[in-house]
């Protein structure tokens, strides 16, 4: 089921993002993730290799993630939009609207426990799903939004690219994962 969505992502052209992409990148991980991240969309590297989080701001997360004792087979990452946007510029409107049932469709099959939004497009794409409102990022960010009617937590942070060369936001994500360690009693 999740490899079928997978697919139809492959050989998705429902936006104009199909046109320039190398290759989509549908997400990977596990199943069974208690753990799902989200990003924005592929850069250059996660379109070369159709894989989520490949690049610099990959492996940021990576170590983030080594830290906290998470592993990253035993999650599920992905991105809003699965196509990368010419010269990385955020993602249209549109390409999420037209996107977004396929995130949908894995949370709904992957039925984590806790969501992990990497900055702003994922956060004021996710936070409307479960009522929550979304104001900025600098006040979402490292919050845990519980919903008892989705039984999910959503815990808004910033995007590990924008922390690469800001030693504050860096400060900022590692200690929102410290968070998340917590709540997976890791
Ligand atoms: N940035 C994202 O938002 N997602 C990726 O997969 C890589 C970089
Ligand atoms: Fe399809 Fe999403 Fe790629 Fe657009 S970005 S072509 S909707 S998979």
């Amino acid at each position: 089921m999740l490899e079928k969505i997978e697919e139809e992502i492959r050989n998705c052209r429902k936006c104009l993002l199909w046109k320039n992409r190398k290759n989509a990148v549908p997400g990977e991980g596990n199943i069974d993730a208690e753990l799902m991240l989200i990003g924005e969309a592929p850069g250059k590297t996660e379109d070369e290799m159709g894989r989520p989080f490949v690049g610099k701001a990959g492996q940021l997360l990576n170590e983030i993630l080594e830290k906290n004792g998470i592993k990253r087979q035993e999650i599920y990452i992905t991105n809003v939009v699965k196509c990368r946007p010419p010269n990385n510029r955020n993602p249209l409107k549109e390409e999420i609207e037209k996107c977004f049932p396929y995130l949908k469709m894995q949370i709904d099959i992957i039925r984590p426990k806790i969501i992990v939004t990497l900055g702003n497009v994922a956060t004021y794409s996710l936070l409307p799903l479960y009522g929550f409102k979304s104001t900025s990022i600098t006040r979402l960010r490292g919050k845990v939004l519980s919903s008892p009617l989705h039984q999910i937590k959503i815990l808004p942070t910033y995007h590990p690219a924008a922390c690469i060369y800001n030693p504050e936001l860096k400060n900022a994500i590692a200690e929102d994962f410290g968070k998340v360690r917590e709540l997976l009693n890791l």
